[in-house]
């Protein structure tokens, strides 16, 4: 199985604020739902809670400490482990944030996905510095803002060394 993680970063690796996105970017959204459609996405309660609902299409895996959450729909998993050991069947995983999960989950990433809002936000959540002995970028497609999505941005792939 391919563990993938899926993000969307400013220039200096921001990626939130007081539990929401810094941008509204609908071509990254796009882009969010076409590449993970269809594999189970794990995700920390608390980006859960920012998105608001259960993405449709794709096996929702909540990791929380809360021995006591549920939610219809949803796989609850104590931990990152159990959370991966849940997607045992499919071919790839998508981790899909946020920071705290993406900070644990680095180590066992295989495939990243970044896009890069080429911009500067005020953010209180980073993800970690991609190091760049540890993942080769392998794809890159950049665009310009346009009408809809205010701001310069590019997709990346990168893979594990
Ligand atoms: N730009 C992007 O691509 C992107 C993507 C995703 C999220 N975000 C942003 O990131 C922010 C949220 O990130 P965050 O770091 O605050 O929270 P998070 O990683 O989404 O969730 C943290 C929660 O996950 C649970 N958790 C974490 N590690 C655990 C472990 N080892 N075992 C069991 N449970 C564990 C805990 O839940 P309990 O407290 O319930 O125990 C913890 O409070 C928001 O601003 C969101 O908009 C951005």
């Amino acid at each position: 199985m391919i563990i993938a993680a899926i993000v969307a970063t400013d220039l200096n690796n921001a990626i939130g604020k007081n539990n929401q996105l810094l941008w509204h970017l609908p071509a990254d959204l796009k882009f969010f739902k076409t590449t993970t459609m269809g594999c189970p996405i794990i995700m920390g309660r608390k980006t859960y809670e920012s998105i608001g609902r259960l993405l449709p299409g794709r096996k929702n895996i909540i990791i929380t400490r809360n021995k006591d959450l549920k939610i219809e729909g949803a796989v609850i998993c104590s931990d990152l482990n159990s959370a991966i050991e849940a997607c045992n069947d499919s071919e790839k995983v998508f981790i899909i944030g946020g920071a705290q999960i993406y900070r644990e989950s680095i180590e066992v990433i295989d495939e990243l996905y970044r896009t890069l809002v080429k911009s500067s936000f005020d953010a209180d959540v980073f993800f970690p510095e991609i190091e760049t002995t540890q993942f080769k970028k392998v794809w890159e497609e950049c665009h310009e803002k346009d009408e809809k999505n205010p701001y310069d941005y590019c997709y990346e792939k990168y893979i594990k060394n």
